[in-house]
């Protein structure tokens, strides 16, 4: 059967551009002992694609030239030879971008009652992510001040309303005025700051009268100094994120040294292929939250695998209104 799938054949040197990406047809391969044929419906798009299309080996190997672009799937089963994944089971797992892929042993069969769009946007990896940086790295208590970067988007949007489910003042920045109304209204945030807005430092300050304990950093950019002036003493920096130099060819210069020795700050960054361990402690907390009415989530759906290529972008200018995914 033929189908199509997109190949990353040029690695970029800044922003990514359609040049990068070639459409193809292929063919599904007959199948080996235990193997299986998955039929994607949905597709994640992550900001972490831009740093696996680098040269320099990450926390996983760079995507290779030639082959399809990796990413995050789920789908059905159409064909099988492995007796763990039957025909017509839900899974999902590490796939690429192409309308059929060949699941993996570490795929996971997924309840088909759960809608895709909880899947994709809070069970899967934003919630584990949200659910490591905030409760392992962090370590809130009650009564604590957080400030979220990114706090509009998949993982931060999670980590505000876990925050406060958890008693904390949570403190969100986001780029439009439209996502901060989002945050407030809508997630509950105390106050959503939009970071394109003047006298950040003012309204920072206001909107954290006892200082900061905790910065989820999810961006880097200018917000990041002005949060970390307002850390109080043994505060927390959980880094998540740098979205604002992943398209950069070098990374801006991040705050002096001197106040994490003298506040006795903890500075942790995380990557989250290191805590799948953590999942059944998340997926309880986060089903919890879910069935509680305490997590709401959206997802922003592009159509069809072309979509993709220009789609990943919305991340980068902030055009996404919550998970990016594709329909395919
Ligand atoms: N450590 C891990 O294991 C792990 C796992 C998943 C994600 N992450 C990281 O977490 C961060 C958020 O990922 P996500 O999946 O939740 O994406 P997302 O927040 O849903 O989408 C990315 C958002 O980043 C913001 N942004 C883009 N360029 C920016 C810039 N130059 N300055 C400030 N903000 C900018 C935009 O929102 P605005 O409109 O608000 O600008 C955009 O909507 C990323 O840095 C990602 O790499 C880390």
């Amino acid at each position: 059967m033929e189908y199509k799938a997109i190949r990353f054949v040029k690695r970029p040197e800044t922003e990514i551009t359609p040049d990068i990406f070639e459409t193809v047809t292929l063919q599904t391969p007959e199948l080996a002992d235990r193997e299986y044929l998955v039929k994607q419906t949905h597709i994640s798009l992550d900001p972490a694609m831009r740093t696996w299309m680098s040269e320099e080996p990450g926390y996983i190997e760079p995507v290779a030239i030639g082959d399809v672009m990796r990413c995050l799937g789920v789908g059905e089963v159409v064909e099988s030879r492995n007796p763990d994944f039957p025909v017509g089971s839900r899974v999902a797992g590490v796939s690429g971008w192409a309308e059929y892929v060949l699941g993996g042993e570490d795929w996971q069969i997924v309840p088909p009652e759960l809608p895709v769009e909880a899947l994709m946007c809070v069970m899967n990896l934003p919630g584990l992510t949200a659910y490591v940086g905030l409760n392992v790295v962090a370590r809130p208590v009650a009564g604590e001040t957080i400030v979220i970067s990114g706090a509009a988007g998949s993982v931060g949007s999670l980590v505000g309303q876990m925050a406060k489910a958890e008693g904390l003042r949570v403190i969100g920045v986001a780029g439009t005025d439209e996502k901060c109304q989002w945050l407030e209204e809508e997630l509950g945030f105390d106050k959503a700051i939009n970071y394109r807005s003047a006298n950040l430092e003012a309204q920072l300050a206001a909107a954290t009268p006892d200082g900061v304990d905790i910065y989820f950093e999810n961006t880097g950019g200018p917000i990041q100094q002005l949060v970390f002036d307002c850390m109080n003493r043994f505060g927390r920096i959980s880094v998540c994120g740098m979205i604002s130099d992943y398209n950069r060819a070098t990374p801006a210069p991040g705050p002096s040294w001197v106040d994490i020795n003298l506040k006795a700050l903890r500075v942790e960054g995380f990557v989250v292929v290191d805590h799948y361990d953590k999942a059944p402690q998340a997926v309880e907390m986060l089903t919890s939250l879910l069935q509680g009415g305490k997590l709401k989530y959206r997802a922003h759906t592009l159509h069809g695998l072309d979509s993709a290529i220009e789609g990943v972008n919305l991340l980068f200018s902030g055009e996404n209104k919550g998970k990016l995914l594709v329909a395919l």
